[in-house]
């Protein structure tokens, strides 16, 4: 599958390491990152953005991936960090990111949270309605009082274009509807009352359609429509770039994904301005695989049932999205097989990682590998059924480590009260 190698055996290899080794060091299911893959993405977007507009920067969107070790990875790669929300800040700030790169982000930040990411220093927030700006203004007549250089904050106006690319709802942000941003009209009046302020510095626009995009021209129409509210210092596009989950997908790639963008941006968008991208999904997406044993198979009402040690505990983008993935018996040759429906421990039939797919000659205590699940997947894992979170283990040149553990049945009860 997707990101994969096979030995001559036809044991699947991930990153250098067989993946029956990973499953025998730290049990399953479990989370394995290609550390490598991840930064070579982040130099792929950091160079091609270069390559097309000298005066820009890639930004990760951190929510895809939140773990303090993929922050300081990518904080390593020189990258600014796109944080929703207090949490997300204290983990890029905890991983060592500059402050001054953070975007922060949220639809629903809160005073405190705005305070959070004034008092560290974060170089952007991006204002997603006319609430922001009234908090942000109190919050700074404070500071000022208080501090001596009682500088501005500099801040972007989240636009809704009123696009809606070809994507799940969910997941579909950029439409007339939506509940991110402001309207053009709208979004023309908060940089009016942006212009007027004195504590905040309004560097420009912010505009992000949605994820899992795989057709550029949302990307495309998205700077037409930001280069119609005027001229700024800053243009931030957003991310969304599809990743490639299953054999037919075929995603744009990078370099093609910044060429749409920077040739509308070259004909409508101010030569000096700067220009930042928030990718996520594609930043991480294909660097990951996860590992699971296979408890039961079961066959019966048209369908071959196998059932792994894992499920929507780790992996909720089946039940959210309907996120088709690939999957294999790791240590036999993939290729036809029998079509299975791979399924979860969890107590609900939406439990399903895989409706369709083949699995050759599935048995108990099988290695499943499902592979390109380094998106989304640890952001939203959760305890549903008692379930532990899986450890995270990063892999590079052969060797590996674990950076997250995984759960104990007492931290299921770390925080209940007696
Ligand atoms: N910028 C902003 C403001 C965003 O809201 C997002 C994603 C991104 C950038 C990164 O987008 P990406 O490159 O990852 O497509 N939980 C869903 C995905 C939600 C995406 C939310 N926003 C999932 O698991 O599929």
């Amino acid at each position: 599958p997707p990101g994969t190698t096979q030995d001559e055996t036809g044991a699947l290899v991930f990153a250098g390491v067989p993946v029956a080794e990973l499953a025998e060091t730290y049990g399953t299911p479990a989370l394995i990152v290609d550390e490598a893959a991840i930064r070579a993405r982040a130099r792929q977007y950091a160079d091609g953005l270069a390559a097309r507009w000298p005066n820009s920067r890639a930004t990760f969107a951190s929510k895809a991936f939140p773990c303090t070790a993929v922050y300081r990875l990518l904080a390593e790669e020189g990258l600014g960090i796109d944080v929703a929300g207090g949490g997300e800040l204290t983990l890029a700030l905890a991983a060592g990111a500059d402050p001054a790169g953070l975007v922060v982000h949220g639809n629903a930040k809160t005073e405190e949270e705005l305070r959070l990411a004034v008092e560290a220093g974060a170089g952007t927030i991006v204002v997603d309605n006319f609430d922001d700006i009234d908090k942000l203004e109190t919050i700074l007549s404070e500071k000022r009082g208080l501090s001596e250089t009682g500088s501005e904050q500099g801040v972007l106006v989240r636009v809704t274009p009123d696009i809606r690319p070809d994507t799940h709802e969910a997941v579909s942000t950029g439409q007339n509807g939506s509940k991110f941003g402001l309207l053009l009209p709208q979004a023309r009046e908060a940089i009016a009352r942006l212009r007027g302020s004195d504590r905040l510095r309004l560097d420009g626009v912010h505009v992000h359609v949605g994820s899992q995009i795989l057709d550029l021209d949302p990307f495309a129409q998205a700077v037409e429509a930001v280069a119609e509210l005027g001229e700024f210092a800053v243009y931030d596009l957003g991310g969304g770039l599809g990743s490639r989950y299953t054999y037919t997908d075929h995603p744009p790639t990078v370099e093609a994904y910044l060429d749409a963008m920077l040739d509308v941006a070259r004909k409508l968008l101010p030569a000096d301005a700067r220009i930042l991208i928030e990718p996520g999904r594609s930043m991480v997406a294909e660097s990951g695989v996860s590992l699971y044993r296979v408890v039961s198979v079961k066959r019966g009402g048209g369908h071959t049932f196998v059932a792994v040690d894992g499920g929507m505990g780790d992996n909720l983008e089946v039940s959210l999205y309907q996120q088709r993935f690939e999957a294999a018996v790791a240590t036999r040759p993939t290729g036809a097989g029998e079509l299975c429906r791979l399924v979860g421990r969890h107590c609900e039939s939406g439990d399903t990682l895989s409706a369709d797919v083949p699995l050759d000659d599935p048995r108990v205590g099988d290695l499943i590998a499902v592979p390109v699940t380094g998106a989304y997947t640890y952001a939203l894992s959760n305890n549903y059924n008692g379930a532990r979170r899986p450890p995270v283990v990063f892999v590079r040149d052969g060797e590996h480590r674990p950076v997250v553990r995984r759960e104990t049945y007492a931290d299921l009860m770390r925080r209940d009260l007696p």
